[in-house]
């Protein structure tokens, strides 16, 4: 069977920021978000969104060279923001703390998860992000598992209801 997925038109950065604010509204610590897209897609922009949505105050930047970056949260914990872009191999993977990040003791949110393919196997939510013109990017999200089916019901309902106006 197909899994559910969801898609729309983001069509200026600060509605990029304004979608991952939908989503961290609404994120719980086990949560794992799968961010796909190529470079400059606009995953770390969603982040931004996202972690602080989650309620951080933090500044997010990307965690390319230290592939993970844990944000406190005012109520709710941490949250992850893995990038797994510039990891060599599965040793260097295996080195870098992600099965920590995992353990579900804070939200996860995976710049190129497909260089881990355990992850995949994993209960989750992918969000695929397409340039679609300067300014314009295609997102797509995908539930794997049934928590991710409510969180994607849950972000559209949100988005749907004025989130993005
Ligand atoms: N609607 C949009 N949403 C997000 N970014 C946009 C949008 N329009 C233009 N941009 C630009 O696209 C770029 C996105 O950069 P960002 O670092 O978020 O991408 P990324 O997917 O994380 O890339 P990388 O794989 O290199 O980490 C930025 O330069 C941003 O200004
Ligand atoms: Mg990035």
């Amino acid at each position: 069977m197909q899994e559910p997925s969801q898609t729309y038109i983001l069509s200026e950065i600060s509605q990029t920021i304004t979608f991952g604010r939908c989503i961290g509204a609404l994120l719980q610590q086990t949560d794992l978000v799968l961010l796909s897209g190529g470079l400059g897609a606009g995953k770390t922009h969603l982040t931004k969104g996202i972690i602080a949505g989650m309620g951080s105050s933090d500044t997010v930047t990307s965690p390319t060279y230290i592939f993970i970056n844990e944000y406190r949260l005012a109520s709710r914990g941490v949250a992850f923001h893995v990038d797994l872009y510039r990891v060599e191999d599965s040793r260097e993977l295996a080195s870098i703390g992600l099965d920590d990040a995992l353990m579900g003791h804070g939200a996860c949110i995976i710049e190129w998860p497909e260089r881990d393919p355990m992850l995949k196997n994993m209960p989750h939510l992918a969000i695929t992000l397409t340039v679609q013109s300067d300014h314009t990017r295609l997102v797509t999200m995908q539930s794997h598992g049934p928590r991710a089916t409510t969180l994607m019901a849950a972000i559209n309902a949100r988005w749907q209801n004025g989130a993005h106006a």
